[in-house]
């Protein structure tokens, strides 16, 4: 069992918990995920790790609440303890495989949007641990859905903050201020991370392709088995057939058709639209489990 050793609200519907989890937390790497179940008939959760402590043992993870087993996920508290945590799942990012001499050289860009905050964090704690300062963009709905500030602002370089409402900071979306840093105060990146609602990362996506600045981004199609077997993941990368849990969940941002990753997640929710990605899909429906019959 892994126990919930830290159970807090950060907004209305969002909620962190720190976990024990000692032999996730000894190789857990920014950009991987984990997968949860609370018990038995528990339903499989993947969520991105929002920060780890070796020497603690534990791994936090931030949800919101989407559902029937989110919902209940919130009302646990500190002492009730997961079935399963199992990870880390997928790939970790780019610069943690790189020569970190290479990654010191690029000025990166981090845009992180309503819940995609906290698989930002890890990243951008990441490079300032390794003595690297990276921009941050925070876009919330507004003052009230903000997580993260103070943690962000402990490793970020320059943290810009921005609400739909204008009700904090600035006004307006991330691609605002994407916009102004690099076309008003003529700021120069490298590379670009952006992780929030897919709408986010399409938008910041088409934005960045227009001012040639390299994207990545995380993406979190529904899953079921985390180990690409089931398909559920499934996205178009550059006109290839990709699994978001084996094979990213990052990606290049400006290859991801995003069209087809938004419809296919509103036709997984049926029965009926599985079937017929089923039969659209064919032999790359899955990576070949074969057990959606
Ligand atoms: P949200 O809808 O509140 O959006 C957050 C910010 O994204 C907004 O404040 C805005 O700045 C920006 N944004 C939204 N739509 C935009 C657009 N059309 N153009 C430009 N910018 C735009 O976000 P939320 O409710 O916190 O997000 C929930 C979603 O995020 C869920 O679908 C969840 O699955 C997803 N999520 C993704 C990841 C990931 O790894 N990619 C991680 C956690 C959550
Ligand atoms: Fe990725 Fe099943 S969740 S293939």
């Amino acid at each position: 069992m892994y126990k919930i050793l830290k159970a807090e609200r950060l907004a209305e519907k969002i909620y962190l918990m720190d976990v024990e989890a000692p032999r996730v937390a000894k190789s857990c790497q920014p950009g991987e995920f984990v997968i949860v179940k609370m018990d038995e008939k528990g339903e499989r959760i993947p969520l991105t790790i929002c920060d780890f402590d070796r020497k603690a043992g534990t791994v936090t993870i931030v949800f919101q609440i989407v559902g029937a087993s989110t919902q209940r996920m919130a009302e646990w508290k500190e002492g009730d303890a997961f079935q399963d945590f199992v990870g880390p799942l997928g790939q970790p990012s780019e610069f943690v495989k790189e020569d970190i001499e290479e990654v010191k050289k690029r000025k990166y860009l981090f845009v992180a949007g309503g819940v995609g905050t906290a698989p930002v964090y890890p990243q951008v704690k990441w490079m300032r641990e390794h003595g690297i300062e990276a921009d941050v963009i925070v876009g919330a709905k507004t003052k009230e859905l903000l997580i993260l500030e103070e943690p962000m602002r402990e490793v970020a370089g320059n943290l810009y903050i921005t609400t739909d409402d204008g009700s904090y900071m600035n006004k307006g979306m991330v691609t605002e201020v994407i916009k102004d840093l690099v076309v008003n105060q003529g700021k120069k990146y490298d590379v670009c991370v952006a992780i929030g609602p897919m709408i986010m990362m399409k938008f910041v996506c088409l934005l960045t392709k227009e001012l040639n600045l390299p994207t990545i981004v995380s993406m979190n199609p529904v899953m079921v088995d985390g180990t690409g077997m089931c398909g559920a993941c499934r996205l178009s990368v550059g006109g290839q057939v990709k699994f978001a849990c084996v094979d990213g969940p990052e990606f290049d941002g400006h290859q991801v058709n995003f069209d087809e990753a938004m419809k296919r997640q509103q036709i997984y929710k049926t029965e009926e639209g599985r079937a017929m990605l089923r039969m659209q899909e064919g032999d790359t429906h899955h990576g070949g489990c074969g057990n959606c019959q």
